[in-house]
Parts: C-alpha cells; sequence; structure tokens
C-alpha cells in the first residue's frame, strides 16, 4: 500500500473491469469489485462469478457480502487468484433492510466474534483480508461506538470506514470527525464518504489516516484520482 492510497470505492453496477481500469489508469491506486454475496459464490452461481473476474491485472480487492463462514470455506477452496487480485474486502456497509434482515452488511458490525471467524477463514487460505464499513446498523449502535470495538478487536489489514450509519442517506454529511478515534486505535484505516477535494486529503492525511476511498465522485468524473494527487 502507498503512503496515502486512493481507492475506487466498490459500486454495485458501475465498478466492473471496464470502469476499474480507467480509475486506475486515472491514479486510483487499487479499486475494489462491487459486492458478491458469498453463498451464490459457494454454489458456484455464474452471474456471481462473473462480479469477481479480474480480466486483466488491475489492483483490485474482491469485496464479499456475506456472513456464513462455511459458505465462505467451501468458496474459497475453489479460489484461484487472477493477476491483479490483492485480497478480499468484507462488507459491513450494506444498509439495505434485505441485508440486515439476514445480519449481513451493516448488521455485522455489532456481530463481533461472527466477523473475527470471517477473518480468520480467509487468513486460514492465506489471502489477505480487509473491512469496509459504515458506523453502526443506526444511530444508537453509532453512539454505543461499536465501529469502534469492531476495528480495536478485529485483526484486518485495514478498516475502510464509510463515516455514516446505516440509517443515514447521502443527504446526511459524512462524519469527519470520527476519524481521530478510529486512527487512535492504531489500526491502518481508509477514509470513506463525500470525499471529493485537495483540502479533505489534506485534512485527512494530517489526522493519520491512510487513504481515502472516493466513490460518487469517480463516477462524475474519473480525473478526480488525477485531481487529489
Ligand atoms: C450506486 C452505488 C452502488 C454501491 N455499491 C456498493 C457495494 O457494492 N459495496 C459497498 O461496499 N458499497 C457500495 N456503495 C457505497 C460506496 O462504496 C461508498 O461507500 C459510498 O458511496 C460513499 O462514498 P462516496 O461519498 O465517495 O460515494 C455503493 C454506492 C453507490 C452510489
Amino acid at each position: 500500500m502507498k503512503d496515502f492510497e486512493l481507492m475506487l470505492a466498490s459500486m454495485e453496477g458501475f465498478t466492473g473491469p471496464g470502469f476499474r481500469e480507467l480509475c486506475y489508469k486515472k491514479g486510483a491506486d487499487s479499486t475494489f469489485t462491487e459486492m458478491a454475496r458469498t453463498a451464490a459464490l459457494a454454489r458456484g452461481n455464474k452471474s456471481t462469478l462473473e462480479k469477481i473476474q479480474i480480466p486483466k491485472p488491475i489492483p483490485t480487492y474482491i469485496q464479499l457480502l456475506g456472513a456464513s463462514e462455511k459458505d465462505l470455506d467451501i468458496f474459497l477452496k475453489k479460489f484461484i487468484p487472477q493477476k491483479g487480485f490483492l485480497g478480499f474486502n468484507l462488507n459491513l456497509g450494506c444498509p439495505s433492510p434485505n441485508m440486515i434482515q439476514k445480519g449481513l452488511g451493516c448488521a455485522l458490525i455489532k456481530r463481533i466474534s461472527k466477523v473475527i471467524l470471517l477473518v480468520q477463514t480467509v487468513r486460514d487460505h492465506n489471502h489477505p483480508v480487509s473491512i469496509k464499513m459504515r458506523l453502526g446498523m443506526n444511530g444508537f449502535e453509532k453512539e454505543k461506538k461499536v465501529y469502534l470495538n469492531l476495528i480495536n478487536k478485529v485483526d484486518a489489514d485495514f478498516f475502510i470506514v464509510h463515516a455514516r450509519h446505516g440509517k443515514e442517506t447521502y443527504e446526511n454529511p459524512a462524519n469527519f470527525g470520527v476519524y481521530k478515534e478510529c486512527v487512535k486505535t492504531d489500526k491502518i484505516i481508509i477514509a470513506n464518504g463525500d470525499i471529493e477535494n485537495k483540502e479533505q486529503i489534506q485534512l485527512l492525511k494530517s489526522i493519520g489516516v491512510k487513504g481515502a476511498m472516493i466513490g460518487r465522485a469517480a463516477i462524475k468524473n474519473p480525473d478526480i484520482f488525477k485531481n487529489l494527487r
């Protein structure tokens, strides 16, 4: 990882191989596939397997959405990394009520022992593993700082913190105030949410955040990666 890594966010329907390659050429250091359901990968579902293909050696993390270490293990036994593969990223941020009902996405933020099991399963197969998370499933969890508890207790390579809780929409501004306490855990923290200019990058660097993940601003203008340097 660079001193300060610029990452293209995982975005369903947008971050296929073509867009990942474009953003890499524009200066993104690494990119993420859109989320793929681990249960479907374990079953060998064709269209889900398609989502995690890395046809060209562009630096790519594969993002997984799931809460079953058994499914994860079944999938990983069959998984063969392609050139460009950097590691797996576990989705603890999806706020969709459908997923939350199944205990997935941001419902996982407070399920520490489950997340530790998932991380260990990926490590058992000798792959790098990181986490993308929100601040909690709702305002109550955020107030209780479940995100800090997770960052403290889980041993992942890095933590991408989308600075909103699961009930907040894009109309609520991302909460840049949380990064300081996240960095204090001494884990590697990547900031995400509403990042679009150099002043924000300077602020994040001064706090000790190790990178920024850019989503919607890259869809609007992939040159953002060049402009943020
Ligand atoms: C269309 C769209 C699809 C998204 N799909 C995913 C996804 O598959 N996995 C994920 O972790 N986040 C997903 N997100 C959230 C983004 O990765 C990111 O966390 C969020 O947009 C905040 O960053 P931004 O303000 O730079 O856009 C999606 C966001 C958008 C707008």
